[in-house]
């Protein structure tokens, strides 16, 4: 099972620049969280951090009991060695084919054979769907296979924990349902802990057990999907809906894209925008027929029990009404299981 990652009272900046600070929350072990915030919030500066590219001043990050910013850099070498990693531009090298890349670290780190290797790289690259795209260049597909094949060889050290920088970013809604729906699978072939940071509102609503959302420098909360779904904290709703109404402003840093999605909208006559009037939560996505269970659903079941009266009561029904559902999906599951498998498509 992969391993917890404890953060606490982290702040960064550089120089005067103040990115985040006392940043706390505990990525819980096996499970998947995700990251929100809008553009130059700081995750790609938080998930680097994790892995020990950068250096926040103060705080702590104890992963399988070692606290990453205090420890040797032989403890640190040993502790990366946990992690797979999909940079948001998956940092393929471009002239290597697919097959070569995703091998790159078991040549690198590992005295594997060959054939050792093959095995691996193939079973990896079936998992993200790129079978029979091995001998393609990085440059000769498409932005979403790119993403795949990062991903592919973000798992051949069999990663315990997953950092995964916004698996979504040029992808179309339906690619990024994809892709979604591997890092699911992934989770539960490998019961692997995930990050991911995103700013998609749909792999927001229907992929992670926990979210954390970002917004002018501070953690502004970090708890199961149903808390922040249900929240009615201004920056969360209106991030999770997607509207022009609330805190988040044209001035934090949104992109050209982002900038114009929204003008269009106004020009349209809209005055908001976004999905506000999605009642209730998005049902979670679930790994595909024939995978094994998540693993993470029980686990995490006990453990939200736990904390149950701690939550907001909004939160509690959701979690309540999820478990129902749960219940009588598996009744239905048991009694006439849907026997379709979803196709894997080469993105
Ligand atoms: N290595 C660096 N040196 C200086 N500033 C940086 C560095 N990396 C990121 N930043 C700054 O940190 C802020 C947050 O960046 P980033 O983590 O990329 O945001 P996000 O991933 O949320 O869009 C930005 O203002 C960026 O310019
Ligand atoms: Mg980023």
């Amino acid at each position: 099972m992969g391993v917890e990652v404890a953060v606490e009272g982290l702040t960064k900046s550089f120089g005067s620049q103040r990115i985040w600070q006392d940043v706390t929350l505990t990525l819980p072990a096996g499970e998947v969280s995700a990251l929100l915030g809008p553009s130059g919030t700081g995750k790609s500066v938080f998930l680097k951090s994790l892995i020990g590219l950068l250096r926040p001043e103060r705080g702590s990050i104890v992963i399988d009991g070692t606290d990453i910013l205090q420890c040797s850099s032989k403890e640190l070498y040993e502790i990366r060695k946990l992690f797979g990693v999909l940079f948001q531009d998956g940092a393929l090298f471009g002239s290597m084919n697919l097959y070569d890349n995703v091998a790159f670290p078991l040549r690198e780190h590992t005295k594997k054979s060959e054939s050792e290797i093959r095995k691996i790289v193939m079973e990896k690259l079936e998992l993200v769907g790129l079978l029979g795209a091995e001998d393609k260049l990085p440059g000769e597909i498409s932005g979403g296979m790119r993403k795949r094949a990062g991903l592919a060889r973000a798992l051949v050290l069999d990663p315990q924990i997953i950092l995964v920088d916004e698996p979504d970013s040029g992808l179309d809604p339906v690619r990024t349902t994809y892709i979604s729906q591997t890092l699911i699978d992934i989770n539960a072939e490998i019961d692997a802990t995930i990050l991911i940071v995103s700013h998609n509102i749909n792999l927001a609503r229907t992929v992670p057990d926990n979210i954390g959302m970002l917004f002018r420098r501070e953690l502004v909360m970090f708890g199961p999907r149903e808390v922040l779904l249900t929240s009615d904290e201004p920056v969360v709703k209106q991030f999770l809906n997607g509207t022009m109404i609330g805190p988040i402003g044209m001035s934090e840093e949104k992109d050209e894209a982002t900038m114009a999605q929204e003008q269009a909208l106004v020009d349209a006559g809209h005055h908001a925008g976004g999905v506000e009037d999605v009642e209730g939560i998005v049902p979670q996505m679930k790994a595909t027929p024939g995978m094994p269970e998540r693993q993470a659903v029980a686990r995490r079941q006990e453990r939200v029990r736990h904390i149950l009266h701690t939550l907001p009561e909004a939160a509690q029904q959701a979690i309540l009404e999820s478990l129902e559902h749960e219940n009588t999906m598996s009744d239905f599951i048991g009694s006439e299981a849907p026997t379709t498998v979803l196709p894997r498509v080469a993105l």
